[in-house]
């Protein structure tokens, strides 16, 4: 079966969630376009959206709409031939957002997947459950059925092993925002069915994503650099944290992590932007799988004990975790030893930490700015030449910081994760934003 005809009967599981409903989208307008070619008329396309929470399916339908109605806006010139008869702009997006709902399929039941061609999963990231829910999707669906998985770290042949998919399921590990984010990481476990890979590459092709493969080890490339680059955060926060108190130090690591390493979040945003309760979990899942490793943390375990777990309003604004947030800004610390937030305007601690930590090396440019420079390498080569040079605490702090970032893109590489550094790089600059990739001739 080629992609073109999986295209015309798709589900999207877990479809209100915060993965879900990005992907939704993307195949929503993928389909409706698909629909509207003269050749597909005859077609019948269906987009099942399941979700076991039947609120947030409400809301799915109304973003829906409200983005098809943006992206008939953004591609009025190619929509208009395809849609004749519409007179004024409004009518034109009026009528596609009525084409793209028409194809909606909004269900709570499981078994009302059964005739999907492709089934893409973005279920709660719990092997458990995602086994149960594959084994009925087993017995509810053709032996043609093809399942993508959004999972971010559970190696895909144990779903494929334990629900018995018979090399029928693939990890298309979209980033947060799916919609947004260009990066798709691609994970191929060994006894697939010799069509999915290939036609993954197309589909990703279609959705408009950079595609970059990593191997079927646990956390993958994404979450296999994340995850230990933010321990070493913390780590480094508790070390420091005995010379100038746990609060200051998670202050001082997050400018280090994000001013002297020039990169667009420093490490204890991240981690509250993912959530603390997430970051546990992934934790959890990875840890047996590196018995030589310890991937844990006993601070991520006491925050999320006292329910300081960051993430997001349904609204998509942050929720306080290691930092608190005013206007979506940082604007104070989770002090652990008192349970109280320390604002940043309260006193003169982070200037002490700032004067602790030391000015940023001569050459700093704000991510931000070197984002757009075409000059950027050089720029950054210099500015790390003299950031090993300065000697003072932070530039101390952040060539470690830089150091162990290598180390663990190398790792991935040695230990077959990742095939070679240059995807290891590519993630971390298409799929994290920074401006250089882990591993580079700075450190
Ligand atoms: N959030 C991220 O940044 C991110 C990034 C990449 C990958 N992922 C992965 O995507 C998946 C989903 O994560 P999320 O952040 O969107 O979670 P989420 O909690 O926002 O959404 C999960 C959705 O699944 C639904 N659900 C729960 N049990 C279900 C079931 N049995 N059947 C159908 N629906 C069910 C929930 O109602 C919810 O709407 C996970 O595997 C996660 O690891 C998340």
């Amino acid at each position: 079966m080629t992609l073109k005809d999986r295209l015309e009967n798709v589900a999207v599981l877990g479809a209100g969630g915060k993965m879900g409903s990005g992907i939704s989208l993307l195949l929503a307008q993928e389909m409706a376009l698909q629909k509207l070619q003269p050749e597909n008329r005859s077609r019948g396309y269906q987009l099942t959206l399941m979700d076991v929470n039947p609120e947030a399916l409400k809301g799915l339908q109304e973003y829906l709409q409200a983005q098809g109605r943006k992206f008939a806006q953004k591609n009025a010139e190619t929509l208009k031939p395809l849609l004749p008869g519409t007179g004024s702009a409004e009518e034109l997006e009026t009528q596609f957002v009525n084409h793209l709902t028409a194809m909606l399929n909004p269900v709570t039941d499981l078994n009302a997947v059964g005739n999907s061609r492709m089934v893409f999963e973005a279920i709660l990231e719990k092997l458990e459950l995602k086994v149960r829910v594959y084994k009925q999707l087993k017995a509810n669906t053709s032996g043609e059925t093809y399942f993508f998985t959004n999972t971010s770290s559970i190696p895909i042949k144990e779903l494929d092993k334990q629900a018995g998919l018979e090399g029928r399921i693939i990890g298309f590990h979209f980033y947060n925002p799916p919609a947004v984010q260009k990066l798709v990481e691609l994970i191929i476990p060994k006894n697939i069915r010799p069509d999915l890979p290939e036609l993954s590459r197309e589909l990703g092709k279609r959705l408009g994503k950079i595609i970059i493969s990593s191997n079927d080890v646990a956390g993958f490339i994404g979450n296999g650099h994340f995850m230990r680059d933010g321990l070493h955060g913390i780590a480094e926060a508790e070390r420091l944290g005995n010379e100038m108190g746990l609060a200051a130090a998670i202050y001082a690591l997050n400018r280090v992590s994000q001013d002297f390493l020039i990169r667009p979040m420093g490490i204890f945003q991240l981690i509250d932007y993912v959530g603390l309760d997430i970051f546990q979990s992934i934790l959890k899942i990875m840890d047996p799988y590196f018995p030589k490793e310890t991937l844990h943390s006993k601070l991520i375990d006491k925050l999320v004990e006292k329910g300081v777990k960051g993430g997001q309003f349904p609204d998509g604004s942050q929720k306080d975790g290691f930092l608190k947030y005013e206007g979506g800004k940082p604007a104070g610390v989770y002090d652990p030893e008192s349970g109280q937030y320390r604002l940043f305007g309260e006193g003169d601690w982070t200037a002490k930490a700032d004067e602790k930590i030391g000015p940023l090396p001569q050459g700093h440019a704000p991510w931000k700015a070197l984002l757009k420079d075409e000059h950027r390498a050089a720029a950054l080569k210099t500015y790390f030449a003299n950031l090993t040079a300065a000697g003072t605490p932070g530039a101390k702090l952040a060539l470690a910081y830089l150091k162990r970032s290598k180390a663990i893109g190398q790792q991935l590489v040695s230990g077959g994760v990742a095939d070679s550094a240059d995807d290891v790089n590519g993630v971390l600059m298409n799929g994290f934003f920074h401006l250089y990739g882990p591993v580079n001739e700075y450190v």
